[in-house]
């Protein structure tokens, strides 16, 4: 059987074959975007020992052009493979790399590389300076436990900083973000203090510090070179934590005199673990990095989205892994959390809109087909709640655990506000359907809006991992006039939704069987016991990216 029919993502950025994993270096160059990415040229499943940083050039973030591998394993300080690390724009216009090497000895360094011809449009080629590492492993961070430099910054000291992921002391070790600092970003030191450490973590990766405004009133001071100088904004720690393979972050404020972050004061009190915190995704991507957009004045984050099917699907299907959309981040007007929104480019795919209705509803028990929508869709829609009377009680204990309480409360599970939402990539029998859908509940004298994406019904194949994911939606949905909105994003088999415009996503893979042989489906539903009005809902088919097609014979 040949797995790759119907699910090979049309818009989402992945290489022509392969396994992919983190975005690394994304930056905005003169006019031209990069992606670069962990690469295995040899197959479909991660590369023990011989990792590279695939390339990709983009005038529009949404169609990409291939280039040869920018870092290959080749010298005695990546001999085993070029890991993770990003990419800053200097001062003067250049920009340069920094990654994590394993060394001949398999010891995790800290590399820098620069262009090899800076006027290169496409920066097509990557020297490594004999002089690296830069950074050697510190004597308390053991050889496996410290990569993944950041973007650097500059403190108000005109000194350079970066963060690197390690454990600190021994194998049991503190899961730590080092800041290094340095003048040239050749010789770096490290600080005496971490910018952030965590006992319950153990170990995190991709360490991502950046600020943050709100689009209405700070726009413009969001470069990230200048991080000290933006005065009154916050800025984002994130953390992607290796034991539960999920990103988390916190707002708060960073001070450049001695590199120290402090959280929200809703935040303090779990700042050792940053597991409690609110997450990038609720459903599973990992190792997302942003950038500064000089372009568009904007911040702009990637994550990785695995397979969720068996290793040998992917060698079968010949490759692994693909990229989020791009998405643009900012700070809610609550100051505690970040919102994401698919950057506006992908709006240039929408070629056919099949629906567009204002004031329709979905009653109880009852679903709706959005014809037409098929398997590379675009939808949002705004839901209207009539009364929030029959709202279910909220057990507090829920508070811990919103996947449990999605996979308890499914989407065929009768409620009272919901749940109501989206079918989508459905077969024609409803035999396979993955679920995208809201849950009011009553909770002190307030309302509790759960959002879910149940993969239970996406696939009548065995041996994927179909959980049902969830979070919370971070808004007062009576001060929204008991509106909620949702955007799906669907591309075969991702389907990537953000909901209460952009509070919480759920990122999700999904491996339907019927598009082999047939077209997938779309409705809306609605399993609580009130009507729901559907005040805006817009589907557009989309066009399919060129994203990374490699020449015939190439
Ligand atoms: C995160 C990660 C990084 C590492 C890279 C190796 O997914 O484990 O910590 O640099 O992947 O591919």
């Amino acid at each position: 059987v040949d797995h790759g029919v119907g699910i090979r993502p049309a818009y989402h950025f992945l290489p022509a074959k392969n396994w992919q994993n983190d975005p690394n270096g994304p930056m905005y160059h003169k006019g031209v975007y990069h992606l670069f990415y962990q690469y295995n040229p040899l197959g479909a499943m991660w590369g023990t020992g011989n990792l590279s940083w695939g390339h990709s050039v983009s005038r529009d973030l949404v169609n990409w052009v291939a280039l040869h591998t920018a870092l290959d394993p080749t010298a005695p300080f990546d001999a085993n493979g070029c890991w993770s690390g990003s990419a800053t724009v200097l001062p003067s216009g250049v920009p340069a790399l920094l990654y994590t090497g394993i060394d001949a000895h398999k010891v995790q360094v800290q590399n820098v590389a620069f262009p090899k011809n800076p006027a290169d449009p496409f920066l097509r080629e990557w020297v490594k300076p004999t002089y690296n590492p830069v950074i050697l492993h510190p004597a308390d961070v053991p050889g496996d436990s410290f990569r993944d430099p950041s973007t650097a910054w500059i403190g108000s000291d005109g000194m350079w900083r970066i963060a690197v992921a390690a454990k600190v002391g021994g194998p049991m070790g503190i899961a730590s973000a080092l800041v290094y600092r340095s003048k040239e970003l050749r010789r770096w030191k490290r600080n005496a203090s971490p910018l952030y450490t965590s006992r319950a973590a153990i170990m995190v990766e991709c360490p991502d510090l950046f600020p943050v405004v709100r689009p209405d009133t700070e726009e413009g001071r969001l470069d990230y070179a200048s991080i000290a100088a933006t005065g009154a904004v916050r800025h984002v720690l994130k953390l992607s934590v290796m034991n539960t393979t999920q990103d988390y972050y916190a707002v708060g404020r960073y001070d450049d005199t001695a590199d120290t972050f402090t959280p929200q004061e809703d935040v303090e009190r779990n700042m050792d673990d940053c597991r409690t915190w609110r997450r990038i995704d609720y459903g599973h991507v990992y190792a997302s990095k942003s950038f500064f957009d000089a372009g568009k004045n904007r911040r702009v984050l990637w994550a990785w989205a695995n397979e969720s099917d068996s290793q040998a699907d992917d060698i079968a299907r010949g490759w692994s892994g693909v990229q989020t959309v791009p998405r643009k981040v900012w700070l809610d007007g609550d100051g505690k959390q970040l919102r994401q929104w698919p950057i506006e480019e992908i709006e240039t795919l929408r070629r056919k809109q099949v629906i567009s209705l204002l004031g329709a509803q979905v009653n109880a028990g009852g679903i709706n087909e959005i014809v037409g929508a098929g398997a590379q869709a675009d939808v949002e829609a705004v839901f209207e709640i009539p009364s929030l009377e029959e709202a279910e009680s909220f057990d507090p204990i829920w508070l811990l655990d919103p996947q449990k309480l999605c996979a308890e409360k499914g989407a065929c599970a009768r409620g009272g506000v919901g749940p109501f939402g989206l079918l989508a990539m459905a077969s024609s029998d409803l035999r396979e359907y993955t679920s995208v859908f809201f849950r009011v509940f009553k909770y002190n004298q307030k309302y509790k809006v759960l959002m879910c994406t149940d993969l239970t019904r996406s696939t009548t194949r065995a041996n994927v991992y179909k959980p049902s994911y969830g979070g919370f939606v971070d808004m007062d949905i009576e001060e929204h006039k008991r509106s909620i909105s949702l955007r799906t994003l669907i591309d075969h088999s991702m389907v990537e939704s953000f909901g209460g415009g952009g509070r919480t996503c759920i990122t999700a893979r999904v491996y339907p069987k019927h598009v082999e042989k047939s077209n997938s489906h779309m409705y809306l539903f609605n399993n609580g016991t009130g009507v729901v009005k559907v005040s805006r809902l817009e589907a557009w088919k989309l066009a399919t990216a060129t994203v990374n097609a490699v020449p015939r014979g190439s």
